[in-house]
């Protein structure tokens, strides 16, 4: 079957953070929204089924995820990133987010060193600083080929730090790390005993020509050393209903984190998060495949529409997500005026370099998650704003 990228859907007052958030966010409720990351496509029917299939029975009590859940999860692993896991290893919980946050309370202690590489998705840094733990950068280096990571600031830093917060893929520049840096970065932390969180929740969305590794599927001293974080949600925009699982090979570093779900009653989940998942991981593949055939396509649009239009604005290679990270530093504006402008001039939402840390100055993130006349619209807005 061939799905519809291509086709509207009004998100307007559906409680869609991405659009009815738009004035509170942008003060313009009329903004191209191009941030925060969920798509606009229609989700597919295959899920839609399933969850009227499920509405469609009138009682919605007490639930468990059974055994075809963990079965689900434990296919999809293998079949796409060719990783075994057993069932065991798999925990549920409500949001990777939530899960950053209970994994830094479980591991640490206030006033511990936890690593991240900014610029990086936001709530990494409340997941350390909400909880009194100490954040320490390991910015990535902005070179002429692309973001690298500053092995010999990490080889310094690890020496006194309890954690490193990995996005793997990377969220915002969109590296999909090789394994040859990955392999870098569990050595440094094998020999410094440093926990890993791998946060995986982009995996699904490398793009052709680049490959995912699992971080936990480097070695087995590795995966005892690692946290990972997978769910369908970012793959299938499934966000709202806060299903995601954290994989721990390491048994007591599992059970430590199956007491504190427990402790807190919040292992549940939501009846619905499990339809959606089971049935996306069962007949989901083929609709991916398209879903990246379509993103690839909106990337490579942008990025010829900017070389030709607009070259004085850096774009970064996306390897995976649907984000494209670009560079405004040509145009020597201040981050308020940057903002502004792209708000006011351009007519355009996106999310500002600065929102995700040390080096994302100069930067915005751009969700080209949409159909394609909707990716056309914003950047010949962009274009009228920033072609000077
Ligand atoms: C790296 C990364 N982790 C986690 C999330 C969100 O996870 P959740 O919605 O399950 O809390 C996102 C969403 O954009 C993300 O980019």
């Amino acid at each position: 079957m061939k799905y519809n990228f291509d086709k509207h859907i009004n998100r307007e007052e559906t409680s869609c953070v991405k659009f009815d958030l738009r004035e509170k966010i942008f003060g313009n409720p009329d903004v191209i929204p191009m941030w925060v990351a969920d798509m606009d496509f229609e989700t597919p029917d295959f899920i839609r089924e399933a969850v009227i299939g499920r509405a469609n029975h009138p009682i919605y009590g007490y639930t468990f995820r059974n055994s075809d859940y963990y079965q689900h999860i434990i296919n999809w692993l293998w079949n796409n990133h060719q990783w075994k896991v057993a069932m065991e290893s798999i925990l549920f919980s409500p949001g990777v987010v939530p899960a950053l946050n209970f994994i830094v309370k479980i591991y640490t202690n206030p006033k511990d060193k936890i690593i991240i590489q900014p610029p990086v998705y936001f709530p990494f840094f409340g997941a350390v600083k909400s909880h009194d733990r100490i954040l320490v950068y390991n910015q990535l280096l902005k070179t002429d080929t692309g973001y690298m990571i500053d092995f010999e600031l990490l080889e310094h830093q690890a020496k006194d730090a309890e954690m490193l917060i990995l996005s793997n893929p990377h969220n915002p520049v969109g590296r999909a790390w090789t394994k040859s840096e990955l392999l870098k970065i569990a050595d440094i932390c094998l020999k410094n005993n440093v926990l890993v969180v791998s946060d995986e929740i982009h995996a699904d969305l490398v793009l052709p020509g680049f490959q995912h590794q699992v971080f936990a599927d480097l070695s087995p001293e590795i995966s005892d050393i690692t946290i990972t974080a997978h769910a369908p949600s970012k793959t299938f925009n499934l966000a709202g209903l806060s299903t995601s699982s954290i994989i721990i090979t390491n048994p007591e570093l599992r059970l430590m984190f199956q007491q504190y779900i427990e402790d807190l009653h919040i292992g549940m989940g939501n009846l619905f998060g499990v339809i959606t998942s089971n049935a996306a991981y069962e007949k989901g593949n083929d609709w991916r495949l398209q879903l990246i055939d379509y993103l690839q396509s909106n990337i490579e649009y942008v990025e010829s529409f900017i070389a030709k239009n607009l070259p004085k604005i850096r774009v970064f290679k996306t390897e995976a997500t649907y984000m494209i990270w670009l560079d405004f530093e040509a145009f020597c504006l201040t981050d308020e005026a940057l903002k502004a402008k792209m708000i006011n001039e351009a007519g355009l939402g996106l999310n500002p370099g600065t929102d995700f840390g040390p080096g994302g100055e100069g930067c915005m993130r751009l969700n080209i998650a949409s159909p394609r006349n909707v990716v056309e619209t914003a950047m010949n807005k962009l274009k009228i704003a920033f072609s000077y």
